[in-house]
């Protein structure tokens, strides 16, 4: 055998002991070939890995030793019994390459780790830390506010000043702890004087803000205020008029309602906020 041929086969008995396998079973050679329809013109065998994949192929009796298996573990080998040759390596030779893994999903730390240090735009400068997002990876619902102000600049979390007291009463007011759900802002760093966003800030920021979505694939976003709602949703509409009303995003269900910070401002609102939660409330009840 050439060394090419070594190495390769040394890589793919590597894949198989990765893959759980613990040995190979060489049956004896009159089994061999009876049961090998693959041989060559000169009456030999032929290489290896044509030789398994014909041998389960053939129109043998099941039950069939094929001329060259790979042992799986041995919890699941019975004794005398056959050697079982795994669903996937059936139609593929050994010397094919694998067909390459299902890419798995994103993590939300494997965007966090992306995100980095980030400069991508002007908010950078006036920032002491990025507020990346908190609470539960594998929430239901997941919150969108519009940046950080003040307190959560300086605490790296989101909502956990005035507004953020008001929706953690809110969220408990609907029978859920803010642990439970995943909390986050449109952009990631405070804007100077806590004004809006800019649509430039938006835009280099929300691609983070989606990955996040995609990575929880919640039962239900709630977009609070303007920014959120048009960010997340495309809608343009005035917030006290679409309040209430659900979307879809990706294919994820999204509420839109107004910012707590706007309650602060107009307390007597506070019901319309009450209305919204109950509307979510009354949603997951009938997701589960
Ligand atoms: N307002 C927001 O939009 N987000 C926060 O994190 C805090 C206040």
């Amino acid at each position: 055998m050439d060394d090419r041929l070594l190495q390769e086969l040394s890589a793919w008995l590597d894949f198989y002991r990765d893959m759980g396998f613990e040995g190979l079973y060489l049956p004896p050679v009159s089994e061999r070939t009876r049961s090998s329809p693959a041989t060559n013109s000169a009456g030999g065998s032929a290489p290896g890995p044509s030789a398994a994949s014909d041998a389960t192929d053939s129109n043998e009796p099941s039950g069939a030793a094929p001329a060259l298996g790979m042992l799986p573990p041995q919890s699941a080998q019975k004794a005398n019994a056959a050697p079982l040759l795994p669903a996937s390596s059936r139609n593929f030779s050994l010397f094919e390459p694998a067909p390459p893994p299902p890419k798995l999903k994103e993590t939300l730390d494997e965007i966090r780790f992306d995100l980095g240090d980030c400069h991508r735009c002007r908010l950078s400068q006036g920032r002491k830390t990025i507020v990346f997002g908190q609470g539960n990876p594998r929430a239901e619902l997941v919150f969108v506010g519009e940046g950080p102000g003040a307190d959560e600049d300086e605490q790296g979390l989101p909502f956990v000043g005035r507004a953020g007291q008001l929706l953690n009463r809110m969220i408990q007011a609907i029978g859920l702890r803010r642990e439970e759900v995943y909390i986050c802002n449109v952009v990631k760093c405070r804007p100077p004087g806590n004004r809006t966003p800019a649509p430039d800030e938006i835009e280099t920021c929300s691609p983070f803000l989606y990955r996040q979505i995609e990575a929880i694939r919640p039962k239900l976003i709630c977009c609070l205020g303007a920014p959120a709602v048009r960010t997340v949703l495309g809608v343009k509409e005035g917030i006290t008029k679409i309040r209430g009303r659900f979307y879809e995003y990706a294919g994820v269900k999204a509420l839109a309602t107004v910012h707590p910070a706007y309650i602060l401002r107009n307390p007597r609102e506070e019901k319309i906020l009450r209305e919204d939660f109950e509307k979510i409330r009354e949603f997951l009840r009938a997701a589960r």
